[in-house]
């Protein structure tokens, strides 16, 4: 089976600084480091590195050849991939002393991702297969309805999360991935709960208390977050969503495809960068935690 990402492409621009800026504070970094990232190639590369086959949908500028060669040796197959007059995308991220981090995005072409790319991309793809989005990309209905109706499994990790992008491709959704405090707002606008949702699978993710899962015939199950001493919280999420999504792709009965990514996110957090750093199935698999 393939997974296929209709996903971002970043230069994720990493500041380390004592605290988070505060509104007009001016504040010198300790420290900056370039890595590839965007949560569509955060995910793509975790998926890869987990086992799956993955075909990456997406875009990026004349100066984005480093990102699709890069994703290329983290083994993605890149071949959806357009070269577009916008600016490849990129995030200037603050990571703080306790790994937190606050983003501001450039989209750029992310947002030049063009039907003709995505229909060409899907007509390759089979029933049985993943589509997986984010909300940093265009064409996310259409993608959306192409696949469903072709009989692929939809998957949406819900980040950055915008109540109405969720709602545009709900009809379609097999998957749906996002935190507590979004599944409350989501519960707004729709009225449901996660369980009440028309999506077979729903994980809320709850950081450092771990995830919740939803499935229409069951009562949620919680599954608990290693405990570790982090360094740098961006990307673990997209290590996660892409970690789940391999052990479905691969078969895997849910609760073990979370407990995988939840040691793969778990490594992840001790790391600092984004998709250069997910680890792989080794690593997750022989991780200790304490
Ligand atoms: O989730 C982390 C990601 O968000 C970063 O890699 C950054 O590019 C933004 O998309």
């Amino acid at each position: 089976m393939t997974i296929w990402n209709l996903g971002s492409i970043n230069a994720d621009m990493v500041y380390s600084v004592p605290h988070l800026p505060r509104p007009g504070e001016t504040l010198a970094a300790q420290g900056l480091d370039r890595f590839l990232g965007g949560k569509g190639a955060n995910m793509s590369v975790a998926a890869a590195r987990a086992g799956s086959r993955v075909s990456h949908i997406g875009a990026v500028g004349p100066d984005g050849r480093w990102a699709q060669e890069r994703l290329t040796e983290y083994g993605v197959d890149t071949r959806n991939i357009a070269q577009v007059d916008s600016p490849t995308g990129h995030a200037i991220i603050a990571v703080d002393d306790h790994g937190e981090n606050s983003i501001i995005l450039f989209q750029g072409a992310n947002h030049a991702i063009s039907e003709d790319l995505l229909a060409g991309a899907l007509s390759s793809a089979h029933p049985g297969d993943l589509l997986v989005m984010q909300n940093e990309t265009n064409a996310q209905i259409i993608a959306g309805k192409m696949a469903h109706e072709m009989g692929l499994t939809v998957c949406y990790a819900a980040a950055p999360f915008q109540s109405d992008a969720v709602l545009a491709v709900l009809p379609y959704l097999d998957f749906l991935i996002l935190n507590e405090v979004e599944a409350e707002q989501l519960k707004q606008s729709t009225g449901n709960s996660p369980s009440e949702l028309p999506v077979e699978h729903v994980i809320v993710t709850l950081g450092a208390m771990g995830a919740r899962y939803f499935h229409h015939d069951s009562e949620p199950v919680d599954f608990e977050a290693h405990s570790v001493e982090p360094v740098d919280t961006t990307g673990a999420g997209d290590t996660f969503t892409g970690y789940v999504l391999s052990g479905m792709d691969r078969g895997m009965p849910m609760a073990q495809a979370i407990v995988l990514a939840n040691r793969a996110a778990a490594l992840m957090v001790t790391r600092h960068g984004t998709a250069d750093v997910i680890p792989d199935l080794k690593e997750v698999r022989e991780a200790r935690f304490g």
